[in-house]
């Protein structure tokens, strides 16, 4: 019997997460599910965000479903760092796996690009570059302030991260992987990333390997993005340019996503967006990149087959405009949910 970690956090981060749930009761009878109060309320209430031994508890679960933190009564949003950043650092979470996949096209701001034209997934490295916290502040609040953010590129988290991309692409049959950085202007650390992906590329000849620098990148998401199969990049770059592909496959709202470590068993599965304090308690909430992300942590349990299934039923839905107002439809957050329950028996 798998076994889950809950932990919906903050904001709509509990209200997507209750339906993912209800959809993960829908398609299997034997998992197990335990409700973790990690977030703002527990932070306030306890004065801790997660200890570190019950950050260690869990690596015992076969998987992790988590919805979003982030809470306005916390302005340093410390708790979130802890609990979201730490999970990804300190459970080694090296993959930030981010499929982008267009399932109707009337939901893509390009012209003329169906769902053909856009399914890609980006490999975004989760545990190093820009987020590390390494760097400092000097005579801060004076006009002399100094402020510096390093960034950390080590050779083992490049080549693993490289890896895991090729190795995605060869077990799925895709065609390519593009590598994306800065080496023009980043001289140091984004050379290593040069360095490693043509030693590993060579290892996958019948892989097509590329490299584009991060800012044609964007553009060519935009103006093809039919080129791209996996796209590997640092933790930066992978931040930003996923919120690009969530808008292109119809708006952070069908964003799904998992951070993986496949050797040591680890994973949790999130929706990309936020709490969205704005919308919290309206009922308005979209919970299809929570259900779009059960439906990877199927595929992590071994059920591909259910994966297909929920994103079958997600794009039913899409379809037939059983969906939240901001993609134009007058359903709730929990009428989408059991639309999606629905769809799945039909
Ligand atoms: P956000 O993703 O919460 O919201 C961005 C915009 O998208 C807002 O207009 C929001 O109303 C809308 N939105 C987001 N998810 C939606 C959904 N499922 N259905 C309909 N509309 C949706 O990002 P924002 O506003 O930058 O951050 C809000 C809080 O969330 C902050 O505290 C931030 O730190 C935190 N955050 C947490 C993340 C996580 O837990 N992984 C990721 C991003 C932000
Ligand atoms: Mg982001």
């Amino acid at each position: 019997m798998p076994r889950i970690a809950v932990i919906p956090g903050d904001g709509i981060g509990t209200e997507v997460l209750a339906e993912g749930i209800k959809v993960l009761d829908a398609v299997a009878d034997d998992l197990s599910f335990e409700q973790l109060p990690y977030g703002a309320d527990h932070y306030l209430a306890t004065g801790e965000s997660i200890t570190p031994a019950q950050m260690q508890a869990l690596r015992a679960f076969d998987a992790i479903y988590f919805g979003a933190l982030g809470d306005p009564r916390v302005p340093s949003n410390v708790h979130a760092k802890d609990i979201l950043l730490g999970m990804r650092f300190s459970l080694d979470l090296y993959i930030n796996l981010r499929p982008c996949r267009l399932l109707d096209a009337r939901y893509c701001p390009l012209k003329d690009k169906g769902p053909d034209a856009l399914s890609f997934t980006v490999f975004r490295e989760n545990t190093e570059g820009l987020y590390t916290g390494i760097g400092g502040q000097f005579k801060r609040g004076t006009p002399d302030e100094v402020a510096i953010e390093a960034e950390m590129n080590t050779r083992k988290g490049v080549e693993r991260i490289i890896r895991a991309a090729f190795a995605f692409a060869r077990e799925h049959g895709l065609k390519s992987v593009c590598m994306s950085d800065k080496s023009n202007a980043m001289r140091h650390g984004h050379d290593l990333w040069q360095r490693v992906f043509k030693q590993v590329a060579a290892e996958y000849p019948t892989i097509e390997s590329f490299h584009l620098f991060v800012d044609v990148l964007t553009m060519e998401m935009v103006r093809a993005p039919e080129r791209f199969d996996v796209i590997v990049t640092n933790n930066l770059f992978g931040d930003i340019v996923t919120d690009l592909g969530a808008q292109l496959q119809g708006g952070i709202g069908l964003a799904a996503s998992g951070n993986l470590n496949p050797e040591q068993g680890i994973a949790m599965f999130e929706p990309v967006h936020g709490s969205a304090p704005a919308i919290v308690g309206k009922g308005i909430a979209n919970p299809l990149a929570a259900i779009l992300s059960a439906g990877m942590l199927m595929t992590w349990l071994g059920r591909p087959q259910v994966e297909q299934r929920i994103e079958q039923a997600v794009q039913r839905c899409l379809e037939q405009d059983l969906v939240t107002p901001e993609l134009g439809g007058t359903l709730s957050t929990s009428q989408v949910g059991d639309a999606i329950v629905r769809e799945l028996s039909a």
